[in-house]
């Protein structure tokens, strides 16, 4: 079984859809085995977004994940890495396939909803980084 770190981002949290995404993953058929609501300061969503430490949209970034609360959890089953990638859909809303959650719920790309770990090497940082 594999494990991966999940966020709902602030503008998930502000509209509302706490429940919506995690049904999402529940009936999917994956386990949440841990979460919690916190509100990141800058110095918190800086390391946690460091390899986005040079990009143009690296302070935007910061100030839209410390804009208020956000729920990290993690997530337990087969595949989970790649599979709630899939789920989430692409980055950019417009581009993301129908039926992702980024598809139904987030409104641009600075605005969407969801964080997933992209590889075992995030995955076991971002647990790590959230939840030990
Ligand atoms: P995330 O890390 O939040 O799960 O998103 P991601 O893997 O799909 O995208 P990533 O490349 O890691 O970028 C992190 C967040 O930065 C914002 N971004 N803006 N304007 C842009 O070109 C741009 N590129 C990325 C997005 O909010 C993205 O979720
Ligand atoms: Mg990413």
């Amino acid at each position: 079984m594999e494990k991966t770190l999940s966020i709902i981002k602030p503008d998930g949290v502000r509209k509302k859809i706490i429940g919506s995404i995690l049904n999402r993953f529940e009936i999917s058929g994956f386990e949440i085995v841990n979460i919690k609501l916190i509100k990141l300061t800058k110095d918190e969503a800086s390391t946690f977004y460091e390899m986005h430490k040079s990009k143009p949209f690296f302070e935007n970034l910061v100030d839209f994940m410390t804009s208020g609360p956000c729920i990290p959890f993690v997530v337990e089953g087969q595949n989970s890495i790649k599979s709630v990638r899939e789920m989430m859909g692409s980055t950019n809303p417009d581009d993301a396939a129908s039926g992702t959650i980024r598809s139904d719920f987030a409104d641009s790309i600075d605005s969407n909803i969801i964080h997933g770990s992209d590889s075992k090497e995030s995955a076991d940082r971002e647990i790590a980084f959230f939840f030990e």
